[in-house]
């Protein structure tokens, strides 16, 4: 089959403005909208920018806007969008770096910034730390993050507030908060209580919708205001 691509391009070295670059290429139905951008750019236009690693859903390099939704290049099949133009723009509410390439730093550090790794009192045992399955399950949706920042870029409280620090912190935070090897629950708390923490989300479930991995992002986040209220009945807000 034939698919039409209509493909944000801006290289902010030599454009001044973004533009839209047509493109046809011949497909199978079971390939990926990745596969045609490798063919576009190993065939056609070696000047495309894009970025893909695993190519099978599990490095989270290769999110953009398809068609209006955001997700990951690798995963979503041509035959979805069969007779459609398939228009690719970079992730919304990052800055752009070239085509499809957008600035990761500042949402890495919005996921650093809730220490993103295991907190423990207890000295280093001589294997590993022993997790039970039960335990194992609390996180077991959560864990699947890929840090492909989907959710961040579709969601739409990040309109009304920029220094929002995004579903996809907040879901690292939940991570640990909720890890039975921790040790820092209440200061893990007491980190994502504020404005601009998990008060900052609206509830649209945008990034619940986009979500690769399937985590339920929204309701997370939900469950973290929840505890917050718990453990700290005295706060006021
Ligand atoms: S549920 Fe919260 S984090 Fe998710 S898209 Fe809505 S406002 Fe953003
Ligand atoms: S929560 Fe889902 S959409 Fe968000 S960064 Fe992780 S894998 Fe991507
Ligand atoms: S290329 Fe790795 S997730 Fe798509």
């Amino acid at each position: 089959m034939e698919m039409r691509f209509k493909i944000f391009r801006f290289d902010p070295e030599v454009d001044k403005e973004p533009r839209f670059q047509s493109y046809t290429v011949s497909a199978e139905p079971h390939h990926r909208i990745l596969d045609c951008l490798n063919k576009i750019k190993w065939e056609q236009d070696g000047t495309l920018g894009y970025r893909m690693s695993c190519g099978h859903g599990i490095c989270g390099s290769d999110g953009m806007r398809i068609n209006g939704v955001c997700g990951l290049a690798c995963q979503k099949l041509v035959k979805e969008y069969e007779g459609t133009e398939v228009v690719l723009e970079p992730l919304p509410h990052f800055k752009v770096l070239k085509d499809l390439i957008v600035e990761m730093d500042g949402f890495l550090e919005q996921v650093k910034r809730f220490r993103p790794y295991l907190i423990s009192t207890s000295p280093p045992p001589e294997k590993e730390r022993y997790q039970s399955p039960e335990d194992r399950k609390k996180v077991g949706d959560v864990i699947r993050c890929i840090l492909c920042a989907c959710c961040t870029a579709a969601c739409p409280a990040m309109d009304e507030n920029e220094k929002y620090v995004g579903p996809a912190a907040l879901v690292w935070a939940y991570r640990l908060i909720n890890d039975s090897r921790d040790d820092a629950f209440r200061e893990r708390l007491k980190a994502v209580d504020f404005k601009d923490g998990v008060w900052s989300c609206k509830n649209y479930f945008e990034c619940t919708r986009v979500c690769p991995k399937t985590i339920p992002v929204t309701k997370s986040i939900n469950l973290l205001k929840r505890e917050i209220e718990k453990t700290f009945p005295e706060r006021s807000h």
